[in-house]
Order: structure tokens, then C-alpha cells, then sequence
């Protein structure tokens, strides 16, 4: 079975990017599966790191210098050049006092529940959800109070209503916002994030919202930082960022937080030792941030072709299977339970289609017959993905019938 290839002469590079070569990446989305799987599973993409972020990390490397970095005070020039890309990307003018570097973004949202929480106190996030958050939530004794989100004929959305309701009876302390939306790829709309905003405010929440994301958003789609709503919300938010997804450079282990609650940045500066972050983790993520534009204008170019090409795909040759088209990220987040595979689809493509997809019992509540498909890969092989899938259920279909 073969779909319609897409005619996209510009991304070339992209497309060439053969699978004999991706095999020997040494990286765990290529190593892990077994020989002959095809990777679409975990949140790193196949494409070549920007030039810049090589060049200043070859740079560095280069000078041989490795004791600790010369900042003076802890202070990471990544705290200036954040401030200045939420300005210039997204409106929002933080202020670069309130940021602070972190070496991942889940271990940061478990330091701000830790200074902002006591155990038995509720967390309300938005479900399906990146299984690590809710991890996190329930290690800490905290209680995960769901928002499910709901499939709608538009799409992916919440009900302002119920969740306001689940937050008031939650007992919650605390809120996380994951914008956009791993796995279901919504980019909240201005009007959603208020409704959260005013629950927020009534219930005295703290609400961390996790942007990792944001840079890849599809026009017409915007990414609205929760803070940038406006300084009242601002003050009772952290927000978390940083180059990982949008620029592949997740083992690098650099994210940075804007901490807009006062308390929590006292609280922060009393722990015996403060955040801290790999040097080279920093340069990349500046340069990423700096001169890193263009590349990103590219990927997510490509990575909206990729996101089409998967929507119509699935349409055509998996009507079993129900997916809304993400407007942001590189991630799909297929429905499959039609296809009566049981909670655990990514087994069957695992086994028969050789392909490697996240499965959706990962993101759970609501997560059991579904999968999450990566398409940050190059587009022949993202063919050769649906292809396979799409086979493996023709002939399942055919020794049914
Ligand atoms: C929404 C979200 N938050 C956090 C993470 C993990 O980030 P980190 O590796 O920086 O902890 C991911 C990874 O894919 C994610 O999708």
C-alpha cells in the first residue's frame, strides 16, 4: 500500500536522510526498539542539529575548558536571551531576574510542587497527560485531579465548567498547564487559558505551565504564554521552556523556568544548592535561541507537511483509526480503539507492523487504545511507517473477513 508522496523539492536534505545512516545514530529513539522496528516513539526528532548550535558547542569543545563557567553570580546569559525570545516570538516581555536554568523540565516542576505543596495536596492537570508529570505528582504524595480532555468534531477541547468544578472540589494547591499539548497537540486558545486563568485566581493556585513545545506551532495557530495573560496571572505562574524539543538537543539536559511567584523564588534561593546546568547544555540552547531561527522555520515547516501528510494518510487507509490533525508538535495522537486491538495497540504495530510507536496507556487516564506517533522523521520514511501500519491491519482485516 502506498500513499501520495509529497512534492517538497526545498527540504531535500531532509528527505535524503537515509535509514542506514539514522540506524547508527547512537541515541535511545533508534537503539532501543529492535533491529528492523521503525522509531515513532519517543519526542526526538531525525533531523541534523542546526549549524550554529554545532558550531558553538565545537567552539567550546575546542578551548578545552570544562571547570565551572565564568557566570558571574550563577547567572546564564540564557536568562537575557529568554526574556527576548518570549518578546519577540510571543509577545510577553518577562523579566529576566525571574528566570532560572534547570537541567530538565520535569525535574523542575518537581522542585516548584515540593516548595508549593504539602502531601494530600491536589494537582490538577489536563488528561491524557506525559506520563512523567503525573508521576511526579503522585511520588510526591500529591493527588492527580484529572481535566480530561474531550474529543470533540472540532477537535481536542476541555469543559471550562467541569474543570473549574474538578479544581474547586479537588482541593487543589497547584495547576499545570502543558502548552501545547503533549499528546493531544492543542495549542489552548486565548480564551481557554482565561478559564483556567479564573479558576486559577479563585482557588489561590499555583499553576506551572509547561511550554516545552511552544516552538512548534502551525499557523494559523499561536503559542499564548499562560503568564502573558496578564501581570496578576503572571505572578502566580512558572514557566517552563527550553530548546529540547524544538531543536532535538533533549539529551543535552538544559531547560530554564520564569518563576513568576516571588515565594517560590525565596524558596528556590534557600535550597543548600540552587539549580544549576551543564555549560554545554547552555551554549546550545543560546545559540538555538539566538541564531537558531532559521533552522526552526524549516523544521517546522516540514514537520507541517509531515503532520498533513499523517492526517490524510490515516483518513485514507486507517478509517478505523480517529486522530485530529495537532496543531502543534511533531506528535499524533491516535484513537484506535476502533480497530478492537484492546488498551494496548502499540503492541500489535510493535509486532506486526515493526513499528515503534508510545503507547497511549503511557499518558493515562485516558490514554488506554490509543498510540502516539512521532513524525519528526524524514517524510520516505514516514511512508514507509503508515505503510507498514496500515498493512499490518489490511491483513489482519483479511484473515478476519
Ligand atoms: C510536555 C512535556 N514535558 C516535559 C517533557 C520532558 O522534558 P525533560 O526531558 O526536559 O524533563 C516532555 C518530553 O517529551 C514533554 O513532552
Amino acid at each position: 500500500m502506498t500513499a501520495a508522496r509529497t512534492d517538497r523539492p526545498r527540504y531535500v536534505v531532509f528527505d535524503q536522510l537515509d535509514e542506514r545512516v539514522l540506524r547508527f545514530r547512537p541515541g535511545r529513539k533508534w537503539r532501543a526498539p529492535a533491529p528492523g522496528v521503525l522509531p515513532a516513539w519517543v519526542a526526538d526528532m531525525d533531523f541534523p542539529v542546526a549549524e550554529p548550535v554545532v558550531s558553538s558547542l565545537r567552539r567550546y569543545i575546542d578551548m578545552g575548558d570544562f571547570g565551572y563557567p565564568d557566570w558571574p553570580d550563577g547567572v546564564s546569559p540564557l536568562r537575557a536571551a529568554f526574556a527576548y525570545r518570549m518578546k519577540e516570538r510571543n509577545g510577553w516581555w518577562p523579566d529576566p531576574e525571574h528566570v532560572r536554568e534547570f537541567t530538565d523540565v520535569v525535574h523542575a516542576v518537581r522542585t516548584m510542587l515540593e516548595l508549593s505543596t504539602k502531601p494530600g495536596d491536589g494537582v490538577a492537570i489536563h488528561t491524557p497527560a506525559h506520563g512523567p508529570l503525573t508521576a511526579t505528582i503522585e511520588q510526591l504524595g500529591l493527588r492527580v485531579v484529572p481535566l480530561p480532555m474531550i474529543d470533540t468534531p472540532d477537535g481536542w477541547a476541555f469543559d471550562a465548567d467541569d474543570c473549574a468544578r474538578r479544581v474547586a472540589e479537588g482541593g487543589c494547591r497547584a495547576l499545570i498547564i502543558v502548552n501545547p499539548h503533549n499528546p493531544t497537540g492543542r495549542a489552548f486558545t486565548r480564551d481557554e487559558l482565561l478559564s483556567l486563568a479564573e479558576a486559577a485566581e479563585r482557588h489561590d493556585l499555583v499553576v506551572i505551565s509547561d511550554d516545552l513545545h511552544a516552538d512548534l506551532t502551525y499557523a494559523p495557530h499561536r503559542h499564548l504564554p499562560f503568564a502573558s495573560l496578564d501581570p496578576a496571572i503572571e505572578a502566580r505562574t512558572v514557566t517552563m521552556y527550553s530548546a529540547s524539543k524544538a531543536f532535538g538537543l533533549a539529551g543535552l539536559r538544559c531547560a530554564v523556568g520564569h518563576i513568576g511567584v516571588a515565594a517560590l523564588r525565596d524558596r528556590l534561593a534557600e535550597l543548600p544548592s540552587g539549580p544549576s546546568v551543564n555549560v554545554l547544555g547552555m551554549l546550545a540552547c543560546l545559540a538555538a535561541w539566538t541564531e537558531g531561527a532559521g533552522w526552526l522555520d524549516t523544521v517546522v515547516d516540514y514537520l507541517d507537511a509531515n503532520r498533513r501528510i499523517v492526517t490524510e494518510f490515516v483518513a485514507e487507509h486507517l478509517p478505523e483509526v480517529h486522530h485530529h490533525m495537532p496543531e502543534a508538535t511533531y506528535l499524533s495522537w491516535l484513537d484506535c480503539r476502533g480497530l478492537g486491538y484492546g488498551p494496548d495497540p502499540a503492541s500489535f504495530f510493535r509486532d506486526h507492523a515493526r513499528v515503534e510507536l508510545n503507547p497511549g496507556s503511557g499518558y493515562n487516564p485516558g490514554g488506554d487504545g490509543f498510540v502516539r506517533l512521532n513524525f519528526a522523521t524524514p517524510a520516505p520514511l514516514l511512508h514507509k511507517i503508515l505503510d507498514r501500519m496500515a498493512d499490518a491491519v489490511a491483513n489482519t482485516r483479511r484473515k478476519v473477513s
